[in-house]
């Protein structure tokens, strides 16, 4: 790890959730050539964009994160958005790093592509089993085509990237505006929101019984950091190997809030994806350990983090 700290480190989408934590983590860590640029200085899906960044700038590792990620609702309502765009950023990235002489590409793919009807827990296997949950598949077959061009990339020239598949991530500097964010966000939200204003009941959407898997972002970005001395292409799934049913996560963060009205199930509402866990074994031979930040633990400091942060949360 010591002699990666004088690396200049390329770190895309470093103004979202996801990159703040690992900015942040980097810095801490003492990483000291860190390059940050936001979607102005460098937009991903723009080609003479991202050649001259890359020739300017010649870095010598890529962290790429950027994306355009967004709940259920605005998935559906912009699939083409979804797939052009990440599918853009996916092609380029890969693409102009391998010309520019990258060291090294670790990206982010998406949990949402493993297909609908798989046996749970889901192992890197099943990724090409079937059609993913049609709620947001523009977003998740592009991202599907980063470890396409992980595979090409390292097969025709030996070009060493490592993708990740993250579960569903939470955490500080997460997305709380309601009409985009992810299920923990609005949750956190709407049970904070009903207890300030002494509301009866919350409703929310679905029936409860999914299941999903969460990880803490501190646990994601740590990962992020130790694929750099990763030198398989993966893809390797990251998450804690446990699963969470919705109705375990409400009673969990209204319990953390302090809310003791009802939570009412709005069934009209998808569900998404049935059931959702990995199996961690491949990132665990790998990598030597599985995330383990408990969710209590996760949403206790995401709560406290939301309380005390409220001037600069994403709303
Ligand atoms: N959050 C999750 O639960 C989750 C789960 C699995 C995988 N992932 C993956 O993790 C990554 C980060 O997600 P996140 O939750 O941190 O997302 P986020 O908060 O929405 O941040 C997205 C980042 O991507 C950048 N970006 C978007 N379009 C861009 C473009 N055209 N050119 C350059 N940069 C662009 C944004 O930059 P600007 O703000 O400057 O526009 C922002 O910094 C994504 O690749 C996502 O697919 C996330």
């Amino acid at each position: 790890m010591e002699n990666l700290k004088n690396k200049k480190i390329l770190v895309t989408g470093s103004s979202g959730f996801v990159g703040k934590n690992l900015i942040n983590k980097l810095t801490t860590l003492g990483f000291k050539n860190l390059l940050s640029p936001n979607s102005n200085e460098l937009d991903l899906t723009n080609e003479q964009s991202v050649k001259k960044y890359f020739e300017d700038n010649k870095p010598n590792i890529v962290l790429h994160i950027a994306g355009l990620v967004g709940g259920i609702s605005i998935n559906k309502l912009k699939p083409a958005d979804f797939f052009y765009k990440n599918g853009m950023m996916s092609m380029l990235v890969t693409h102009y790093s391998y010309l520019n002489n990258v060291e090294k590409l670790v990206s982010l793919a998406a949990g949402c592509g493993y297909p609908k009807n798989i046996p749970v827990p889901f192992s890197e296997d099943d990724f090409w089993n079937g059609l993913p949950d049609m709620n947001s598949y523009g977003y998740s077959l592009a991202k599907k085509n980063l470890v396409v061009g992980s595979w090409a990339y390292n097969e025709q020239y030996g070009f060493n990237h490592t993708v990740l598949i993250p579960a569903n991530l939470y955490g500080p500097y997460d997305n709380f505006n309601l009409d985009t964010s992810h299920v923990i966000p609005a949750l956190i939200r709407k049970f904070l929101d009903a207890k300030e204003n002494n509301l009866d009941e919350v409703v929310v959407w679905g029936t409860g019984v999914a299941t999903r898997e969460f990880l803490y972002v501190e646990d994601t970005v740590n990962a992020i950091i130790d694929a750099i001395e990763c030198n398989e292409t993966g893809p390797f799934n990251l998450g804690t190997g446990k699963e969470t049913s919705i109705k375990e996560l409400n009673e969990t963060i209204s319990k953390i809030v302090g809310y003791e009205g009802k939570i009412i199930w709005d069934t009209t509402k998808p569900d998404g994806q049935p059931k959702r866990f990995y199996n961690m074994d491949k990132f665990k031979n790998s990598f030597g350990y599985i995330p383990n930040t408990t969710l209590k633990d996760g949403l206790e400091k995401t709560i406290q983090w939301y309380i005390n942060n409220k001037n600069i949360v994403r709303l």
